[in-house]
């Protein structure tokens, strides 16, 4: 499987924020991984000036960083102090302590796709034709939906729409492929997703879908009717007129 399982992690907590004269000071706390074994975690404080990040440290380098001219006094500031000595225990004491309890709470959660596959509408006389292969409901957004023709992954003439959110910690996603039909090819739309134990394949079936097919059903036996009933008016219009011409006057 090839996701990019991104396990950004938000633990995102406000610590201090101080608000004056329309100044705005707040510092962002984020364990991040990116693996669901959670080896290689990390702890980022960042400290902000009216939304611009000026210093941050990072358990990997172990030492706060400043990135303007005030942060990188204020990075050797605390560098020097206690301060800097609290952050490097926030790893421990923090992230391995909360991450863990996050992950199996929401992040390890799976809900698989529902997978549909459709022809679009195409205008009169055209001869490409457009499929459309939408999954809906599933989480996490990481999916990867694209398309094969026989056997072998189409990249041309394909367009996906992102991971959309419904609001509700489902997502959904479209993606259409327009294509020169040829008999006897197969068509289908791969899915991969953390809830699938393997890629799902979704074969499209060029025959007519249902409502087509019960809608010829009835026109057919509406033209079979016709012609058995103006069949029967036929002979018996003939018996008729046949008996008429017998009987002498
Ligand atoms: C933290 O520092 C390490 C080592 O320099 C770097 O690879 C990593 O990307 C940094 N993390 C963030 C979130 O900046």
């Amino acid at each position: 499987m090839n996701l990019s399982l991104q396990l950004l992690l938000l633990l995102t907590l406000t610590v201090r924020t101080v608000r004056t004269h329309g100044y705005y000071v707040f510092r962002v706390d984020e364990c991040l991984t990116s693996s669901s074994a959670l080896t290689d975690v990390e702890f980022i404080r960042t400290e902000y000036f009216n939304k611009v990040p000026y210093a941050r440290f990072n358990s990997t380098v172990g030492e706060f960083v400043g990135f303007t001219e005030y942060g990188v006094k204020t990075a050797e500031y605390y560098n020097r102090g206690d301060y800097v000595l609290r952050m490097r225990g926030e790893l421990e004491r923090y992230c391995k302590h909360n991450l863990p309890i996050f992950y199996s709470n929401i992040l390890d959660k799976t809900v698989s796709p529902r997978v549909e596959l459709k022809a679009e509408q195409q205008p009169r006389g055209a001869h490409m034709s457009m499929l459309m292969c939408s999954a809906y409901d599933f989480y996490p957004p990481a999916i990867d939906v694209y398309w094969q023709r026989d056997g072998k992954k189409v990249t041309t003439d394909v367009t996906a729409t992102d991971e959309l959110a419904d609001g509700d910690w489902y997502y959904q996603v479209h993606s259409h492929l327009e294509y020169t039909p040829r008999s006897g090819e197969k068509i289908s739309c791969v899915v991969e997703h953390a809830s699938f134990s393997e890629p799902m394949v979704y074969d499209w079936d060029p025959s007519l879908p249902e409502s087509e097919r019960s809608k010829m059903a009835i026109g057919a036996s509406g033209l079979v009717l016709g012609l058995i009933l103006s069949a029967a008016g036929f002979i018996y219009y003939k018996k008729k007129s046949s008996g008429r011409i017998l009987v002498p006057s």
